[in-house]
């Protein structure tokens, strides 16, 4: 079982978890990893049930489940939870089959370099606040009327950690920039071009040219990203004559949009060692510059 299985989205959905972990056990896949918006909501009690349910199917199949960190991750609480419990790899144990890759973590495979940047920003968080805001009202409706229950109404829906900020992002690679052959974020690089963009949104800019700028660094062979909700698969440059193959993974049934979609849209089978996937000649049309 040397194979990884790389997924997208799965939004806290525990059915389509299921549906990957079963994908991973027929591909000789030891391992998932999912490319964020995970549903990690350990501050809900639907969060800590659905992170024992994952984690009881992946133990039976004898597969680990990994995740990085999408925008509608609370990330924050994994830290706060988690620090004190890195495995040898240097991922954070959240349960015995269940682990995270903070941004930034770096790690071997049968001989292939790995990289994690998790991030993005949430183009619905207006919509995010105003809910958590109406929460806020009826507590303290309900505390004038007498109640002594105090429920936590802020970071619960939206988490002020969803991208990194250029600060943080410069620290990571000052502290590591050597290449890698697989990269693995949540966002999109900039100059990829997916067959539907549904963050072709101003306010994603920052975030994706701070991939980009990820990209431009470690120069991967291969980059998996989440959070567009669309397969596709484009080709773009990474600095010096050099290309990264980037692969946009769909995400669990129900957050999808597109008519065509099919659950191994969801996923991608990636052989290990995968140190022999550089590209070295591209076609013209399918080749993306970096942005200026
Ligand atoms: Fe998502
Ligand atoms: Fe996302």
């Amino acid at each position: 079982m040397g194979n990884v299985l790389i997924a997208g989205d799965l939004h806290g959905n525990a059915t389509h978890a299921q549906t990957v972990i079963r994908a991973a056990v027929r591909n000789d896949c030891a391992k998932v990893f999912v490319v964020g918006d995970f549903g990690a909501w350990e501050h809900m009690p639907s969060g800590r049930h659905y992170f024992d349910v994952v984690n009881r199917t992946a133990k039976k199949a004898g597969v680990t489940v990994y995740f990085l960190d999408g925008n509608h991750d609370k990330s924050s609480l994994l830290h706060e939870l988690y620090d004190d419990h890195p495995d040898d790899e240097g991922f954070l144990v959240c349960r015995s089959h269940l682990r995270y890759a903070p941004r930034g973590h770096r790690w071997t495979w049968e001989d292939t370099a790995f990289a994690a940047f998790g991030g993005a920003r949430s183009t619905d968080k207006g919509w995010r606040l105003a809910r958590e805001a109406r929460k806020a009202e009826k507590v303290e409706k309900r505390r004038r009327y007498g109640s002594s229950k105090q429920p936590v109404t802020s970071g619960i829906l939206w988490f002020p950690e969803e991208e990194m900020t250029d600060e943080e992002l410069g620290e990571l690679l000052a502290a590591d920039s050597s290449p890698v052959d697989v990269l693995l974020t949540h966002d999109k690089p900039r100059s990829s071009q997916p067959k539907w963009n549904r963050k072709d949104k101003p306010e994603c800019y920052p975030n994706q040219d701070r991939i980009q700028r990820v990209v431009r660094a470690l120069r991967p062979s291969l980059l998996f990203h989440g959070h567009l909700h669309v397969r596709y698969t484009d080709v773009v440059a990474c600095g010096d004559g050099q290309w990264t193959r980037v692969e946009g993974l769909a995400c669990d049934p129900e957050a999808s949009q597109y008519l065509e979609y099919s659950n191994d849209h969801s996923w991608h089978v990636l052989p290990l060692p995968a140190t022999d996937q550089k590209l070295e000649e591209v076609p013209a049309d399918e080749q993306r510059s970096l942005p200026a």
